[in-house]
């Protein structure tokens, strides 16, 4: 066929940082193979991706040449995403805006579109932080996925998810593995850590929940008990270790967690 007229669209169906993409955009990507198919549409391509950015808004769906991102897209929503997509239209209840664009005009344009506009809620806004004793070091011991053990001085009251940030953009590119895709908001499972006392080693190959070994484990963390909306999310982590693990978002640097490290416990960064 003439590529210049074809029209590409890319399913994100990475399931290695955060299972919702992979399940949600594997059963998409078939459902569009099958809808392509079906109406004998040599002229739309259809492609798995990985790793487009925003686990929360599984199934992912990109559209090319246009370059209009969509969100939260189901299997039963195929037939109507082509339908905007071949019309060169907007779905405005599923679309995440257009590359090339400038939010003004994605705004107008979304406005503008055919079904009633009604865009995805944006993230909210995150809990205020308590900067209060910010100034004061406590010092923090992560061990990374290669066996290395990093010292680190932390700010108290900033989340382990933040750390590893911070700790990523100074060059230590194992801390990547914390990616934090939703700011701390309990939307991603992009920010697990291993909260690992003394003795206890960072799970290399980890088993599935539920399967860790018996035995009452000494020196626990001294942090907050898991939150029920921790908990779901945390399900959607990849590597989850029950009784070890933990989302980095969730857990504030105090000075009872510096000691813990003092006495040999760590924060387990797992493989990227
Ligand atoms: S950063 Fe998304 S849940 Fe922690």
């Amino acid at each position: 066929s003439d590529k210049s007229q074809e029209t590409h669209l890319y399913v994100c169906t990475h399931a290695a940082r955060d299972c919702r993409c992979g399940e949600t955009g594997g059963a998409v990507f078939r459902a569009l193979l099958a809808e392509v198919a079906g109406r004998k549409r040599e002229d739309v391509k259809v492609r798995e991706i990985s790793h487009v950015g925003g686990h929360v808004w599984a199934g992912n769906v990109l559209s090319y040449p246009v370059g209009d991102w969509y969100g939260k897209i189901t299997p039963a929503d195929v037939p109507k995403l082509l339908d905007a997509v071949l019309s060169r239209t907007i779905w405005g209840e599923k679309w995440r805006g257009r590359g090339f664009l400038a939010p003004a005009e994605q705004a107008a344009l979304l406005a503008s579109a055919p079904s009633q506009p009604r865009p995805l809620a944006p993230l909210p806004a995150r809990a205020k932080q308590d900067t209060s004793d910010r100034a004061y070091n406590v010092p923090l011991t992560f061990e990374l996925w290669d066996g290395r053990r990093v010292r680190t001085q932390a700010s108290l009251g900033e989340s382990l998810m933040e750390l590893c940030r911070a700790l990523a953009e100074e060059g230590e590119r194992a801390f990547d593995a914390v990616e934090g895709v939703c700011g701390g908001n309990l939307e991603c499972a992009t920010c697990h850590v291993y909260l690992l006392p003394p003795g206890v080693p960072l799970p290399s190959s980890p088993p599935p929940l539920g399967a860790a070994g018996g035995g009452e484990i000494e020196e626990a963390p001294p942090v907050p008990a898991m939150s029920e909306a921790e908990e779901d999310m945390l399900a959607y982590g990849i590597g989850v270790r029950e009784g070890l693990s933990r989302l980095g978002c969730q857990i504030r640097v105090t000075r009872e967690l510096g000691e813990w490290c003092e006495r040999g416990g760590r924060v387990g960064v797992p493989r990227f």
